[in-house]
């Protein structure tokens, strides 16, 4: 059974009806740029070939009915005029969450009927969220608000992570879900939304990139997360500035460090962002002017450097992945997402994927962990109507 049959076969037994249609929005995986995008800066991301398909059709009573392969006993039915952030709770709130945001839309339609499946890694730092608002924000967009852009489903997207799910994620992972191409990364400046695809052909290259799901989950919804978030807020309020995109260089950061521990970590946090942003601008000028995409193993795992010491959102599972993918012969490696947790990214020579694959099985198994799981991060396309 394919990825539509299997969808709008659960649609039809749930509703009695065929779907009026079947969208699919994929994951991501970041090449580079973390934590830069609510500072205005750059990011990198590829999408995934997993993706979360939404099965819609409208509805003549007002209501909103929501259900997931994933969470069988978490079907969820509500009156449009009862959505209000946090409800419902869990994953049926990214929907609603988007549901919310054309409310007027969809209740001069009458109401709408969903149903979700899909094999994005959840709390894996792969943007499964992201993911599911965004398959339902393109559905949504082709029945019923058809004038809407991709660059507005973005934001239709973001808002609901953050005002109705209360997530206060930036905009990499939606551009991706809604942006990214087969083939490419894309690279976007998050401060003027401009955007470019850099080509990305790993195949070609005789190159892979790996992704290792640890297993270890975050949430974004609490914790970390947003705590760095006010941190760099903090900093760039501190330096003057609206947004930490705006600092030229590492040695505009030296007022920050005032003696004070509290300083110290501004300069850290805000010293992160900074590099980050360049790096990825390095990363790109190197895909741009070097046919060898291995020259960017080392920023990769730089990367990571600085998310581990800087910005201090590694964990000791993440930097063991990171060291043993290298140990075996990645040209690069690097935590990928919010943090806390998650997947990490492995630039590899096609024929070291097993060997790097087992010594990462090798060094879990020593620390006590579970396997992790992994795969090859293709370059795909983003949302699209499957049917
Ligand atoms: C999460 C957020 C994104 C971004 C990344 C870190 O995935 O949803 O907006 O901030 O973390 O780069």
């Amino acid at each position: 059974m394919t990825g539509i049959e299997r969808v709008t076969a659960a649609f039809r037994d749930r509703f009695g009806a065929d779907p009026e249609g079947v969208w699919a929005a994929p994951g991501r995986a970041n090449v580079i740029g973390e934590h830069t995008d609510y500072n205005g800066g750059f990011v990198l991301p590829v999408a995934l070939p997993h993706t979360t398909r939404a099965a819609i059709g409208r509805r003549g009573d007002g209501r909103l009915a929501l259900a997931s392969l994933q969470h069988p006993d978490e079907d969820a039915e509500l009156g449009l005029a009862d959505l209000r952030p946090g409800t419902p709770p869990g994953w049926g709130g990214y929907v609603a969450g988007v549901v919310a945001e054309l409310r007027d839309a969809v209740a001069s339609d009458g109401g709408l009927s969903v149903v979700v499946d899909g094999d994005v890694p959840a709390g894996a730092g792969l943007s499964s969220s992201a993911a599911l608002s965004c398959s339902v924000a393109l559905g949504l967009r082709d029945l019923i608000r058809p004038e809407l852009s991709r660059e507005q489903l973005v934001d239709i997207a973001r808002r609901a992570e953050n005002d109705y799910v209360g997530a206060p994620t930036g905009i990499l992972d939606q551009s991706a879900a809604l942006l990214c191409r087969a083939g490419s990364a894309l690279f976007l400046d998050t401060r003027d939304r401009s955007s470019e695809q850099v080509p990305f052909d790993l195949a070609a290259a005789g190159l892979a990139l790996l992704v290792i799901d640890t297993g270890t989950t975050h949430s974004h919804a609490d914790g970390g997360y947003g705590d760095r978030r006010k941190e760099c807020e903090q900093a760039a309020q501190r330096l003057g500035v609206e947004l930490l995109r705006e600092v030229p260089d590492v040695a505009a950061l030296v007022p920050l460090d005032d003696g004070t521990p509290e300083g110290r970590v501004f300069l850290r946090r805000a010293r992160h962002v900074v590099t980050e942003d360049a790096r990825v601008l390095r990363v790109v000028a190197t895909l741009r002017e070097s046919a060898d995409p291995r020259a960017i193993g080392p920023i990769l795992t730089a990367g990571h450097e600085s998310l581990r010491d800087d910005f201090e959102i590694s964990t000791p599972l993440l930097d063991a992945t990171v060291e043993a993918a290298l140990d075996a012969g990645a040209h690069g490696a690097r935590m990928v997402g919010g943090g806390f947790g998650g997947s990490v990214i492995a630039l590899a020579d096609d024929d070291a994927t097993d060997r790097i694959e087992a010594a990462v099985a090798a060094r879990f198994a020593a620390g006590g962990d579970g396997p992790p799981r992994t795969f090859r991060a293709v370059p795909s396309d983003g949302a699209r109507r499957l049917a």
